[in-house]
């Protein structure tokens, strides 16, 4: 196994450069990818920028230049329903681009040629992300996010769920926006602006892949000020635990 990690942001992914064994550095395609071993994993790990080509470009990059095997993506994303709160995590079953359309010649949603709309993931990968998740929260969450930081954000028994994430251009900003997402797409737990992508990279070229996302902001009015707080003092440290307890199974 070769396992692709892949953020979008440094915040996202801080801490695991650090603990790679042997990291080495190669500029390929204005990124860094970093390879190494990160706890006995043969990883590598980039940071795509922001948006769905940007993650596309690096997810394909990663497994055509690196020869990675698996891919997985973390970071943050916009809450996509009510019951999903700031400070759960959402592991993606299946990731739509939610502002792919091409209607009337294919159906919305749908990724022409593909004859997909959803893309599902890896359900081992999903499985092992969800149990990594699990035990982070119920075992390290103390020590990864100290009570102050906890109490800004009123993180009460955070969750783990599972089922579909929605990615697009698009930072989700409006309760209107968000709750038409939620109408048109049933199911729909959380929205980012990468995974649908890596999804469906992933999908053409056969490589098996995980999204785990963190929930930043309700992706309302308020979001933006939410996710800047919260990227920098609580998600940056959920990645770091997640992929480790993800790499110990
Ligand atoms: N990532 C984190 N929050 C988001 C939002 N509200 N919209 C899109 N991507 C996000």
């Amino acid at each position: 196994m070769r396992l692709g990690i892949i953020s979008a942001l440094h915040e996202e992914q801080q801490g695991l450069v650090e603990a790679m064994e042997r990291p080495y550095k190669l500029i390929h395609g204005m990124r860094e990818y970093w390879t190494g071993k990160l706890w006995e994993i043969d990883a590598v790990c980039v940071l795509s920028r922001i948006g769905k080509v940007a993650a596309a470009m690096t997810a394909t990059t990663l497994v055509e230049k690196f020869g990675v095997t698996h891919i997985l993506f973390t970071g943050v994303a916009g809450s996509g329903d009510a019951f999903v709160r700031v400070g759960d995590i959402v592991v993606a079953e299946n990731l739509v681009q939610h502002d792919m359309d091409a209607s009337p010649l294919f159906p919305r949603y749908e990724v022409p040629l593909t004859g997909l709309s959803h893309f599902a993931s890896d359900r081992q990968m999903a499985l092992e992300l969800t149990h990594a998740a699990q035990r982070f929260l119920e075992l390290e969450m103390d020590k990864a996010i100290d009570p102050q930081e906890r109490a800004v954000f009123a993180l009460q028994a955070p969750r783990v769920h599972r089922g579909l994430v929605g990615s697009g251009d698009q930072f989700v900003s409006h309760r209107e926006r968000i709750q038409a997402l939620g109408a048109a797409l049933p199911g729909l737990l959380a929205v980012e602006m990468e995974g649908a992508a890596v999804a469906q990279v992933c999908f053409e070229l056969g490589i098996p892949f995980g999204v785990i996302r963190t929930i930043s902001d309700n992706a309302n009015e308020n979001a933006a000020t939410d996710f800047m707080r919260f990227v920098k003092s609580v998600a940056a440290r959920y990645a770091f635990y997640v992929v480790r307890q993800f790499c110990a199974q």
